[in-house]
């Protein structure tokens, strides 16, 4: 790469990494090129930083996307409910780039999936927009400033506040920019419509409705063909149509015809891909691409939610968009791996808390068959904190909903568009004002999909009418409504939009079994039974599905732990003395890490078929001896057998005898709740292993063992994908495992993980899911919590090759693993 000193204001700079290549622009015939490399990142003011002329040589370089507060470092004076990382302050990004004279005659944009947040844009120095909503996609034409055949500059100035949300946001352009050019006659940003009404196995008519934008200043005729692709790329469907582009956008609806299309389904999630090419002459102006699904929701309170006639239950998580260690800058493989999980676990569906997500989460949806609820707010005009969203609504926010829906609506894993999250608009007079105003935005650009709420304070919002203007009223924590909702609105289709909020650390237990409050440890006991007033363990929402299956199902809090809102390790009036330094939720089935916790075994046995049990707790309580521990099973199967030490205690039925758990007010008015999810025995302590055997009538068809584990003596690591691309961007994930001479795990292990990296890859971040560490997630090391700690690494771009990690920790073997980047 050329080094080319050039001299600016009399300062030097050297542009390397930043100097043009043509791979900044699409090439001739493709529409769009990622925008990610080689941008200028620098915190700070900086009056002038808009300007060509600004000496940047002295800031950093790096690639997008990137998230500058999860770089740290951690601090007790920053609210722990955005994880006390420093995502609040002034920065800017500047990316130098050159355009060839050539490039004359398309018309270029510049499109952001995110950046964090009050974004201000400028090309050349002049402001092209701003979008204060981080979460929001958005893009600016570039043409008219650009200088052809020169120099050109693009800067950013993000303006993240203090106290703009309740979790943590990250900070920067935490997602991927891309150029965008075509023709003076093209497909508008988010120009296709693909939807597929009344479709079946036997044929479709798929109906595509295309925006086309004309730079032209005379109506401009042009034809607009629309192909239709599988999945294997061959065309199976086209038409031709002539259009005039009179005005600046025009819309052109056509329809198709595919006889036995492949239905898009959850188990088989098939994927077809409209390919509109805009023509003039033979001049092709522009060829635009949208994968859709073919496919049918329906809805109604007899008939649940039907997937091509077929019904579904939600067995959904909500989850916020942070990626643990590697903080917000979004990651396909990190957002794969999460993914994965869930679906092992026997997850369907997601809400995508409290936001829009990264466009690569529904692209995998897409294509993993999981169905979404694709949310847009946390709060509207009232505020829920200082500086959200509520400042800016009323200028932004129909604009920001409406470019969601016409981001998300091709997509065939959404299902439902939620307009918001327990908005305080629940409990005013004119709130139903609001919800009808964004409801019908989402009627009017996607009628084919229901719209929903969060609802908290649903008593409220039924009240004053604002739950009618939902399609489908959503409750988050109203277990103990739900018959009372079913009886008084039997013409109601309603969703548990949130349930649970159990909390729990991976691998931690508190005898005896405790109820909710903050152990002094700053760890909550994974008997999976403690959640805040408002909340319940899993038990409490499975009966209350059972019992009111017109309910079409749950999205639980959380999938994955969150970094911030450490409930209950946070107190609003000094949050430094309290519970520093607890900083990130409690709440995931999985920690932080993706690490599973006890819960994950429960949801799995009510979720998935395959025959499992799962035991808990641990088995080392040295100085117990004799004393009763409790011990649980999550079976998917009819009964369970306990083995201690080869001795049977005996076989169990499970729902036989119910197990009797502490839990607060929202789960009962009683003190405990019976749950018959979980096989319960009393087991007097004696060293040694613990065995479960499933049973399906006399079969054993599943067994889990915990042994009492001997001193800490080995690492062993584990990386989730031996191979990986070495695109930069790929990544693998690396478990490590405290173990003894055995091989136990180790339950309280802690020792500190130093990691050697040689080869081609770079450490992305390290993690053990402890919920209250201060501990840095780019560093070569961790310490292990509850005996586990994890390593991400990232292939380097270009440079395939082999990657040898060595894990050591002082007294103990090392621990080694391999992982080979490969090229593409
Ligand atoms: C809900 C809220 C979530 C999260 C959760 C914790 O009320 O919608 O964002 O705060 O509580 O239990």
């Amino acid at each position: 790469m050329a080094h080319r000193p050039l001299v600016l204001s009399g300062a030097l700079l050297l542009l390397s990494a930043t100097v043009a290549r043509p791979a900044d622009l699409p090439p001739a015939g493709e529409r769009r090129v990622g925008f990610d490399h080689g941008w200028r990142f620098q915190k700070g003011e900086l009056p002038g930083a808009e300007r060509p002329d600004f000496a940047d040589g002295s800031w950093r370089t790096l690639d997008l996307p990137h998230d500058w507060a999860i770089e740290g470092p951690f601090d007790p004076t920053i609210s722990p409910h955005q994880g006390s990382l420093p995502a609040y302050g002034v920065a800017w990004y500047r990316k130098h780039f050159t355009v060839p004279a050539a490039a004359r005659g398309r018309f270029y944009s510049i499109e952001f999936d995110g950046a964090m947040s009050n974004a201000r844009v400028f090309l050349n120095g002049h402001e092209l927009g701003g979008r204060p909503y981080g979460y929001i996609s958005f893009g600016f034409d570039l043409t008219p400033g650009l200088v052809f055949g020169g120099e050109n500059l693009i800067a950013v100035r993000l303006a993240p506040e203090r106290d703009s949300s309740r979790w943590y946001p990250g900070a920067g352009i935490y997602r991927h920019v891309w150029i965008d050019a075509a023709g003076p006659v093209q497909v508008a940003r988010w120009g296709t419509y693909v939807t597929t009404p009344g479709a079946s196995e036997a044929s479709a008519s798929v109906s595509v409705r295309t925006e086309l934008r004309s730079h032209e200043t005379q109506p401009a005729p042009v034809t607009l063909e629309t192909a239709i692709l599988d999945a294997a790329g061959k065309e199976v469907a086209r038409t031709s149509t002539a259009a005039t582009v009179a005005t600046a956008t025009e819309t052109v609806p056509v329809q198709l015809t595919l006889t036995k299309p492949r239905l898009w389904e959850q188990e088989q999630p098939y994927l077809y891909t409209a390919v509109s090419t805009v023509k003039r002459g033979s001049d092709v102006l522009d060829r635009y691409v949208t994968p859709f699904g073919i496919r049918t929701i329906e809805y109604g309170p007899q008939k649940g939610f039907l997937l091509n006639g077929k019904s579904v239950r939600f067995q959904g998580v909500c989850n916020h968009h942070d990626l643990g260690a590697l903080g917000s800058a979004v990651n396909r493989r990190a957002l794969e791996r999460q993914l994965e999980i869930l679906r092992r676990m026997g997850t369907n569906a997601i809400r995508t808390s409290h936001n829009p997500p990264a466009p690569e989460l529904l692209e995998l949806a897409d294509r993993m068959g999981f169905l979404v609820m694709d949310e847009a707010f946390d709060m509207w005009r009232i505020p829920k904190v200082k500086n959200g969203l509520a400042k800016f609504f009323d200028e932004w926010a129909d604009t920001d909903l409406r470019d969601m829906l016409r981001r998300d609506r091709n997509h065939p894993s959404v299902v439902m568009w939620s307009i918001g999250n327990e908005i305080p608009e629940q409990e005013t007079a004119d709130g139903w004002k609001v919800a009808k105003r964004l409801a019908d935005i989402c009627h009017r650009e996607d009628p084919t999909r229901p719209t929903t709420a969060a609802l908290d304070n649903s008593d409220q919002a039924i009240a004053n009418h604002l739950a009618e203007q939902l399609d489908i009223p959503g409750f988050n924590y109203k277990a103990r409504q739900y018959a009372r909702y079913v009886k008084e609105h039997p013409q109601w289709t309603m969703v548990a939009t949130e349930t649970a909020s159990c909390v729990s650390s991976r691998g931690v237990y508190h005898l005896p079994i405790e109820k909710y409050q903050k152990h002094p440890s700053l760890q909550l006991t994974s008997y999976d039974v403690i959640a805040p007033p408002w909340a319940y363990c899993p038990d409490v929402e499975f009966a209350a599905l059972e019992a009111s299956p017109q309910i079409l199902g749950e999205f639980v809090w959380t999938g994955f732990d969150y970094i911030g809102e450490p409930t209950p390790y946070f107190n609003d009036k000094d949050s430094s003395k309290t519970d520093w330094p607890s900083r990130s939720s409690y709440f995931g089935i999985l920690d932080l890490a993706g690490f599973p916790k006890d819960r994950f075994y429960l949801y799995q046995s009510r979720w998935t078929k395959a025959p499992m049990v799962h035991l808990l707790p641990h088995w080392n309580w040295a100085g117990r001896e004799g004393q009763a521990i409790p011990v649980f099973a999550y079976t998917n199967a009819e009964a369970v057998e306990l083995f201690l030490n080869g001795r049977s205690l005996g076989r169990k039925v499970k729902g036989a005898e119910n197990v009797t758990i502490p839990v607060g007010k929202s789960a009962s008015d009683e003190p405990t709740f019976s749950t018959k999810y979980r096989v319960e025995w009393q087991v007097p302590y004696a060293p040694g292993e613990l065995k479960a055997v499933a049973y399906s009538g006399a079969q054993a068809v599943a067994s889990d063992v915990v042994r009492t584990a001997g001193a800490p003596a080995r690492l062993v690591v584990s990386p989730d994908r031996q191979q990986i691309r070495a695109d930069g961007d790929d990544l693998s994930f690396l478990t490590v495992r405290v173990e003894d001479k055995d091989g136990n795990l180790v339950p309280g292990a802690d020792n500190l993980v130093r990691f050697k990296v040689s080869g081609p890859a770079t450490i992305a971040g390290v993690d053990n899911g402890n919920a209250a560490t201060v501990e840095p997630f780019q560093a070569d090391q961790r310490k292990a919590f509850s005996g586990m700690a994890l390593l991400i690494l990232r292939g380097r771009a270009g440079a395939p090759g082999a990657v040898q990690v060595t894990a050591s920790a002082f007294g103990l073997a090392d621990g080694q693993a391999t992982v080979t980047t490969a090229k593409e």
